[in-house]
């Protein structure tokens, strides 16, 4: 596959600044050794306090990591207390952001339209947003994957210039396997990337969808990275948990490097 795989840590709200410095130097160090292939690619997404701070090491020691954020408002500027605009953040080098992730869906009431204004936002930026979409417990149980998928992902990607996949990951984090240490099997990953991809291509078209990376999250260890790889339409994880240390997600890294050699 043509696509390289982005292998992503969203280290959520963990890390003040100086432990920031700490981790992203000593993944750097670990990266330089592991990181032997150019078709993986590694983004963190550290708190907005310390997006500066792993901005400053990841340019002065040329470290192999794109900087990534795990939201940010869908406005450009204004009276919006305790909101971050895009642009504030590609200015800082930022070249990730997590739009619409299930915390932010569940907890802060980010809505699909919310979500795609968001993306919007993201792109216009000059930066590439990784669409997160998944199912809950109750709506898998209810046999309504494919539907949740297919209303999540022509919501969040409808609207969009029509260059716009180039600029666009889509991540599938199924709810249930998010921080619960029960993964998806990779056969549900696979089928679920499936899915997603053939709703992009019925949106932006077959040649668009067979460029847009495919992120699967929920629960990755090192220790069944390269199985959820194994899936042809997988083209990377977006870890939670398991990014928090580097030596852990460098071990994720390294069975990045093993499919994707
Ligand atoms: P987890 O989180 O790896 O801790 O399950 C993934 C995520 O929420 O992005």
């Amino acid at each position: 596959m043509a696509r390289p795989a982005l292998i992503a840590g969203n280290w959520k709200m963990h890390k003040d600044h100086q432990e920031a410095l700490h981790l992203v130097r000593d993944l750097g160090l670990r990266l330089n050794a592991t990181l032997t292939s150019k078709r993986v690619e590694v983004a963190v997404h550290p708190p907005f306090t310390d997006l500066r701070t792993v901005q400053s090491i990841v340019e002065a020691d040329k470290l192999p990591i794109s900087l990534g954020a795990q939201h940010c408002s869908h406005l450009d500027k204004g009276a919006y207390t305790g909101e971050v605009s895009a642009t504030m953040l590609a200015k800082l080098q930022t070249r990730y952001v997590l739009v619409g992730h299930s915390e932010r869906r569940a907890l802060y009431a980010m809505d699909d339209s919310l979500v795609q204004q968001t993306a919007s936002a993201v792109i216009g930026a000059g930066m590439v947003a990784v669409v997160c979409v998944g199912e809950s417990t109750e709506e898998r149980s209810d046999g309504l994957t494919d539907e949740v998928l297919t209303r999540q992902v022509t919501a969040a990607v409808r609207g969009l210039p029509d260059n716009a996949a180039e600029d666009l990951v889509v991540a599938y984090e199924p709810v249930w396997a998010i921080g619960s240490g029960q993964a998806a099997t990779a056969e549900d990953a696979q089928g679920a990337a499936t899915h997603i991809r053939s709703v992009l291509a019925s949106v932006l078209g077959t040649a668009a969808a067979k460029t847009i990376r495919i992120l699967y999250g929920g629960s990755v260890q090192p220790a069944n990275t390269e199985e959820l790889l194994s899936g042809p339409d997988v083209d990377g994880v977006l870890v939670g948990g398991a990014s928090l240390d580097a030596a852990t997600f460098t071990e994720i890294v390294a069975a990045a490097v093993r499919c994707y050699p």
